[in-house]
């Protein structure tokens, strides 16, 4: 009864739920250029302050890096101690002439689908994360408080490999381990059934430079009698895949497992429409290793993707240069036991072994963070699994994810906290490119669903 009056009060309180997104949404709070750093700090102020909103004293709290958001509400009551994890940072906009309007000017769409709020970050994660703080405002209009004790915890580095996060959690080690940490990061599978996410990637990233000549060469005077960089550079990355789609780096599969016998007919259940599912972004033909399926490809098999590759003149125009350098940044996704680092190793050797006579290579480094798997045994999983079936009128399914979430490894190796991954994204919210959105139907129902989740769990 109580609760059917915390979803009729979710629904009327819809439009005034969606102007606070629009705030949130309305600060750039691009995590990866510190330009916008001082945008990150009031992102997490804002935080603060709708935390303090719903009654839940919460502290932004400084690291090297960008702040930590962290709230606390009723420490001493019994039940279930629950943990709710989002990021308030998004990606950077470019190339920004591909956005129909200003991204971090938020605005409620109609579209064909239904309508969408549109804006950087509205999606990945700013809305999902308010999914979960407007069902709390239900919750405690409502009921005068909320159902027990829960740890509001907010990153601003989620975009950028969430540096300061482990020595984050190893220092407030027993102020956050919780009973379950409850991530909205993650998508409906097909855009359509609710899903908890299971098996999430982990990400290696490495730059790099391959150098020839001391200088840019005229390509009339040394072509011909000159290696030229890009020329290795695109021989390097042609390397890197098989004609089968299989990634060539020495040991890169060491630690890939199988899938269980009992995932395969999970995933096989899910009737994946690989068709659609690349058609929706004008592709037909899975690309990757041609002896899995597609569902493999996207969640439990390893990638390496070429994210950018740049060198020589690409002005308007013509310059017949020969380029003294080559640049390009690859990352790799990584799946069960994989080791980042032994595969940074690996990769690097492998680019140094092709390298010709005069030519020199120098790396850097990105982040790094291996794959991690999530058990469903706790019981909480299958009365949040009822609540999400519930919502939305279908069984809910378990998941993999192709995308990467650190945070999620660490709940389970620092904190011996379970991680449960659940959110409402659709394939074609634009997640990381222009025109990023949101459907208000995620949003809508996505708040519904935390508060049966929080019924179902207390
Ligand atoms: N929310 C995404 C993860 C995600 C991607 C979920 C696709 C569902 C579908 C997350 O914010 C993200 O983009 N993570 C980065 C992590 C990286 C920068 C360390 C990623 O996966 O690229
Ligand atoms: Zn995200």
């Amino acid at each position: 009864m109580s609760l059917d009056a915390v979803l009729a009060k979710i629904d009327t309180d819809l439009s005034d739920a969606t102007e606070r997104l629009k705030e949130l949404l309305r600060i750039p709070s691009i995590s990866t250029d510190p330009a916008y750093a001082q945008h990150c700090q009031t992102a997490a102020d804002w935080l603060v302050a709708d935390l303090a909103r719903l009654g839940v004293p919460a502290q932004k709290r400084e690291t090297p890096g960008h702040p930590m958001v962290v709230g606390h509400i009723n420490e001493d009551s019994d039940g279930p101690h629950l943990l709710f994890y989002g990021h308030y940072d998004v990606q950077p906009v470019d190339p920004l002439d591909l956005w129909d309007n200003d991204p971090f000017d938020p605005q409620v769409e109609d579209t064909a689908k239904g309508q969408v709020i549109r804006g950087r970050g509205s999606a990945d994660d700013k809305g999902q994360l308010m999914t979960f703080l407007e069902a709390c405002r239900a919750w405690t209009h409502v009921h005068g408080a909320l159902p027990c004790r829960i740890t509001f915890f907010f990153e601003g580095e989620e975009e950028s490999g969430s540096p300061s996060l482990v020595p984050f959690m190893q220092e407030n080690a027993d102020e956050l381990r919780a009973d379950i940490a409850l991530i909205c990061d993650t998508g409906l599978f097909e855009s359509k059934t609710p899903a908890i996410v299971t098996m999430l990637r982990g990400l290696l990233g490495e730059e790099f430079t391959i150098q020839g000549p001391d200088i840019d060469l005229h390509s009339g005077m040394y072509g011909g009698i000159s290696i030229n960089p890009i020329r290795v550079m695109g021989k390097v990355i042609a390397g890197l895949h098989d004609d089968e789609g299989r990634i060539t780096v020495p040991h890169f599969y060491d630690g890939v497992a199988e899938l269980s016998d009992e995932m395969e007919a999970q995933w096989q259940g899910l009737a994946f429409d690989h068709a659609h599912f690349l058609g929706e972004v004008g592709l037909s033909h899975p690309a990757g290793e041609q002896d899995r399926t597609p569902l493999e490809m996207i969640w439990s098999r390893p990638t390496c993707e070429v994210n950018g590759i740049w060198g020589g003149y690409t002005g308007d125009g013509f310059k017949t240069v020969l380029p003294a350098q080559a640049h390009a940044k690859i990352s790799f996704r990584l799946v069960g036991d994989q080791d980042p680092e032994a595969i940074r190793a690996n990769f690097r050797a492998y680019v140094q072994s092709m390298l010709p006579e005069d030519c020199t290579v120098e790396f850097k480094g990105h982040s790094s963070g291996a794959a991690s798997a999530t058990e469903t045994t706790d019981p909480m999983f299958e009365k949040a699994r009822q609540a999400l079936s519930t919502e939305w009128g279908v069984p809910a399914a378990y998941v993999g994810c192709g995308g990467s979430i650190p945070i999620a490894g660490h709940f389970q190796n620092i904190l011996d906290t379970t991680p449960m991954l659940i959110g409402f994204g659709k394939d074609d919210d634009a997640l990381h490119s222009p025109n990023e959105k949101y459907d208000v139907e995620s949003f809508h129902k996505g708040i519904r669903s935390w508060a049966r989740i929080l019924d179902a769990l207390t």
